[in-house]
């Protein structure tokens, strides 16, 4: 379970100004759940997604993961608890001088697993994205949905509870984008992973979340719950978000 208690986030920008990014807010995510986290360009999304795994600080307020508060723990402590959180990235952001089962194997590395049980897990990892025979090639050579199955691939292989996804299909095409939302689906049913999704797509909120944060300039509008592809918000914003889709 992800719990944020009254986060808030403000960046200063060049002419030395503050700009609220993430204005305070609360927000319970369960655990096994897929939770998107939509809004327009620079509603907060990212920065809001970032929070979590504390990739930004929050400003004021709490962050706490499966009854641990990341807030309160030191850079060693939260590089272990760090373990347990996965991130996918819309740029897949692989190492293009490793080869698919290398960046597989990268996390397990800096977390020091030994080799024989990196390349167990590496191998399962693989086998659950369906790139076992690409194992041996380099990102360059993937198309880019198979890129997106490495990076999927590897945010699983420490074995996360949650896994942190920002647009992850923001850069494929709309077939290519169902097979990896159906990836991230399989995972989630397979292993209870809880996935944060952002995205600006209500197409993505309405095949695989069951529950979607709107927000809209850095606010939190509403919580609103997905029931057979459709969503009823309550908001303006809302409203507007689903109408345009
Ligand atoms: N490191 C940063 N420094 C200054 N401003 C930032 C930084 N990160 C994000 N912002 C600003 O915060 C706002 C929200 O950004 P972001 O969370 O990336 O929005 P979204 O993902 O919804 O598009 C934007 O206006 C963006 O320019
Ligand atoms: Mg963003």
């Amino acid at each position: 379970m992800i719990v944020l208690d009254q986060v808030s986030k403000r960046f200063q920008r060049r002419d030395k100004s503050w700009f609220d990014a993430v204005h305070p807010l609360s927000l319970t995510i369960e655990q096994g759940e897929i939770f998107g986290l939509m809004g327009y360009s620079g509603a907060g999304k990212s920065t809001l997604l970032r929070l979590i795994n504390l990739l930004e600080r929050p400003d004021q307020g709490s962050v706490a993961v499966d009854g641990q508060e990341l807030t309160a723990l030191n850079a060693g402590a939260l590089r272990q608890a760090r373990q347990n959180i996965g991130m996918i990235f819309q740029q897949f952001n692989l190492l293009a001088n490793r080869n698919i089962a290398d960046n597989v194997a990268y996390p397990l590395e800096i977390a020091g697993w030994n080799k024989a049980d990196i390349q167990t897990r590496v191998a399962e990892c693989l086998a659950i994205v369906g790139l076992t025979e690409h194992a041996d090639k380099y990102p360059s050579q993937l198309s880019g949905g198979q890129k997106q199955r490495v990076g999927i691939a590897r945010a699983l292989a420490p074995r996360p509870n949650v896994i942190l996804a920002d647009e992850p299909t923001s850069a494929l095409d709309p077939i290519t984008t169902r097979s990896v939302l159906q990836c991230l689906r399989d995972i989630n049913e397979r292993f209870n992973v809880t996935i944060v999704i952002v995205t600006h797509e209500m197409s993505v909120i309405r095949r695989i979340c069951n529950r979607v944060a709107l927000l809209d300039n850095g606010h939190l509008v509403e919580v609103v719950k997905v029931e057979n592809k459709q969503l009823h918000p309550q908001s303006v914003v809302g409203q507007e978000l689903v109408r345009e889709d």
